[in-house]
């Protein structure tokens, strides 16, 4: 059932091109300027009366709500908070009924985001679901729910849900934007058109894994590094660590790239490596000169890059890997991929049990 793969998670990554196409399949109008969520129950004129969003969800989950928020706040301009759940239901949210509160779980069954999801209702919020399994505890408590149609997902490592978390998400801020008249038709015909493009845009990240096993053959060597970031670039680090972390048991950290200078820096010496994202149109110098920096302490730097930057990143860095151009608020669906590769090969180097990683379970159902 691995399908000629020799891990599920491997498997799970290529088949990411399929499960974004069926995450979009018929919930975008035939002209193709529109998106059509008919789970949605909410009415435009409720729709409007949002005041706030909170995006409530754990680990992969929740980095797949820190791009949600860009994307909301970016295409409704709605104000959002994504928090971790184990957090949110202890610290007394200010939940009111204007709040819409979107749940982000693969299984349904997190113990947290599901009392989270309780929370939330009990103060009279809206609650809408995101998530890989119909008839799960969460879809079945929601108002509202976006199945993201991942197909099963058995390695422990979160890799096409996530993503096709982030392809709900751009088809929610979509469709919320459309209803409280944020963004014309144009605009939002650009954004189905990228999106339009992104499996095979993966394809072809696909198609260049064996570079990226190279690379997690030397990352495999260390056992500290960092990951780097702005805006979403920092959202899709913390999931490349996270992922790094959980399966090759190396330590990582993300941080903002302009955060280093604050204590960071310190910890950066000779050869320690340093993956930087970097596909944000407007935010290049600004990363470009945080690079600079921790090279000119000795660091080893991996850059992420949109095609067409290679060359003016490439003199900063000593490994470039170059992602298909698109909208900067789609790149994460790209972005992360190879990190997701990098996270894999990493932990076949050190001989890990790639789909079981020790002391962890695909459903957290207790607390
Ligand atoms: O099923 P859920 O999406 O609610 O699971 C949440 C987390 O337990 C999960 O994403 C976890 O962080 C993954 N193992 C990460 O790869």
């Amino acid at each position: 059932e691995k399908a000629g793969f020799d891990h599920f998670m491997l498997k799970e990554i290529f088949e990411q091109p399929k499960a974004y196409r069926n995450t979009m399949m018929g919930r975008i109008s035939d002209d193709g300027r529109s998106v059509e969520l008919k789970e949605i129950g909410m009415t435009a004129e409720q729709i409007r009366g949002i005041r706030k969003v909170h995006i409530v969800a754990c680990g992969t989950a929740f980095h797949a709500g820190l791009v949600g928020k860009t994307v909301i706040e970016d295409l409704a301009r709605i104000p959002v908070e994504t928090d971790v759940a184990s957090e949110y239901r202890y610290r007394s949210p200010i939940i009111t009924p204007d709040t819409l509160v979107i749940v982000v779980s693969q299984s349904g069954e997190t113990a947290d985001t599901l009392a989270a999801l309780r929370e939330a209702k009990r103060h009279g919020a809206r609650v809408l679901a995101i998530t890989n399994v119909v008839g799960s505890s969460v879809a079945r408590e929601a108002d509202d729910v976006i199945i993201t149609q991942a197909g099963p997902e058995i390695a422990v490592a979160s890799t096409k849900a996530y993503t096709s978390q982030l392809i709900a998400f751009y088809l929610l801020g979509l469709y919320l934007a459309q209803n409280v008249g944020t963004r014309d038709e144009a605009y939002v015909t650009d954004v189905l058109m990228a999106m339009n493009e992104l499996p095979e845009q993966v394809e072809r990240i696909l198609d260049s894994a064996d570079v990226l096993k190279q690379i997690a053959e030397s990352v495999a060597k260390h056992n500290n590094l960092f990951f780097i970031g702005r805006g979403v670039d920092f959202a899709v680090a913390q999931e490349g660590s996270l992922k790094l972390k959980e399966i090759s048991y190396i330590h990582s950290e993300a941080y903002p790239a302009g955060e280093l200078k604050h204590g960071t820096l310190a910890l950066i010496e000779e050869d320690i490596p340093v993956i930087s994202v970097i596909t944000q149109e407007g935010l290049y110098e600004k990363t470009l000169s945080n690079i600079k920096e921790v090279k000119a302490r000795g660091a080893h730097v991996l850059a992420l890059v949109n095609a067409g930057h290679e060359e003016e990143v490439g003199k900063s860095v000593d490994e470039l890997f170059s992602i298909p151009k698109t909208l900067p608020i789609l790149a994460p669906a790209l972005s992360v991929v190879p990190l997701q590769l990098i996270a894999y090969y990493a932990s076949l180097a050190r001989g890990n049990d790639v789909d079981k990683p020790r002391n962890l379970a695909k459903s957290v159902t207790v607390e």
